[in-house]
């Protein structure tokens, strides 16, 4: 077994960085790890304009730490009146990178989300035509759906057709969760992909019931059953250039996840690297870690992998319990596997 690994630098297709102090506290970790990032436009209020998304890009690069190189990739949020013309300028100008698809109430700051996809059908053939990547959290709303099956409905009522009507359409389906999602991007034979959490493939729904009711691993969409842990594993070490790295770290200060009604949201970004790199090990797939990290999703979005590289070493990481006030996924515990800084 190989105790150093170098792979082209990796890229995160998912991530929540926040604003303001929440920015500045988050965005070291990222930049550390990741040399782009897709960053998620679930702010208050939300990225729904070019000048927003300009704006937003200018604080991120202002809050990012000096001789770290990171490029932002922005996204815009789709509402049911954003305009396709909008979407269309952005994205010839080079600001947004893809738009994303919150169905209305789904997750943290989505109220101003999408109530009905038939609704933006023009939103979804101005994006097929010009190649702008959908990006989807998948999951239905519906009282009566139970949370667990949210994802598995979402993608048999809406994604399925959705898919049909627009099969031009480039979709990500976003943190997939089950293996309803494995099979289903699994046999897609083109314009789909997905993206995978480091928390999905690590831990299954136990965890957020150990001992007591344990909000540091309460996200959207909620972690499940085993089953669909080990799916989620074999898929993303499969080599299969469909799935591909995207974190969901979402941050949350301290008042907000302990509380009555705690937020949504594990903040992995700190050891993510380190954390899929214990996965692939597992699994016998280090071999694979570099597709999954850096090939598969430029990719997909048409874009150049990196050109430098990082090193991991087979030496034991001690997370901490908190990083800046916050609580890292994997809090307390020790990973084997720790990126080389400064070669
Ligand atoms: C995200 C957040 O807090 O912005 N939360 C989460 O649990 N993943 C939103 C999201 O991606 O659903
Ligand atoms: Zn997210």
């Amino acid at each position: 077994m190989p105790d150093r690994l170098t792979l082209i630098a990796p890229d995160d297709w998912h991530v929540h960085l926040r604003d303001d102090t929440m920015l500045a506290r988050v965005i070291p970790h990222t930049a550390r790890s990741f040399a782009r990032a897709i960053v998620m436009p679930n702010l208050r209020p939300p990225i729904t304009s070019v000048d927003a998304a300009m704006a937003y890009r200018k604080r991120i690069q202002a809050a990012c730490p000096d001789g770290l190189t990171f490029e932002p990739l922005m996204t815009a949020y789709l509402t049911d009146h954003i305009a396709p013309e909008e979407l269309e300028q952005g994205f010839a100008d080079g600001v947004f990178t893809a738009a994303k698809l919150y169905p209305a109430n789904a997750t943290t700051n989505s109220a101003a989300g999408v109530t009905s996809l038939d609704g933006i059908d023009a939103v979804f053939t101005c994006m097929a035509r010009i190649g702008m990547p959908l990006l989807i959290h998948g999951e239905v709303t519906d009282a009566d759906v139970d949370v667990f099956d949210r994802e598995a409905v979402f993608i048999e009522r809406h994604l399925r057709p959705l898919r049909e009507r627009h099969p031009e359409l480039r979709i990500v389906l976003e943190h997939i969760t089950t293996e309803q999602a494995v099979d289903f991007v699994g046999s897609a034979d083109r314009n789909l992909a997905a993206t995978i959490t480091p928390h999905h493939l690590q831990i299954n729904r136990n965890a957020m019931f150990l001992g007591g009711l344990r909000s540091d691993f309460y996200c959207l969409p909620v972690i499940k059953r085993e089953r669909h842990r080990l799916a989620l594993r074999r898929a993303a070490t499969s080599g299969d250039a469909r799935f591909f790295l995207g974190t969901d770290s979402a941050p949350h200060p301290r008042e907000g996840k302990e509380t009555s009604c705690g937020c949504a949201g594990i903040f992995n970004a700190p050891y993510a690297i380190e954390s899929y790199a214990q996965v692939f090990d597992d699994e016998g797939a280090l071999d694979q870690l570099e597709g999954f990290a850096s090939r598969h999703g430029p990719a997909f979005y048409g874009l150049p992998v990196n050109s430098h590289e990082i090193t991991l070493e087979r030496v034991p990481v001690e997370v901490p319990d908190r990083i800046d006030g916050l609580v890292p996924f994997h809090a307390g515990e020790h990973l084997p596997w720790r990126v080389v800084r400064d070669l």
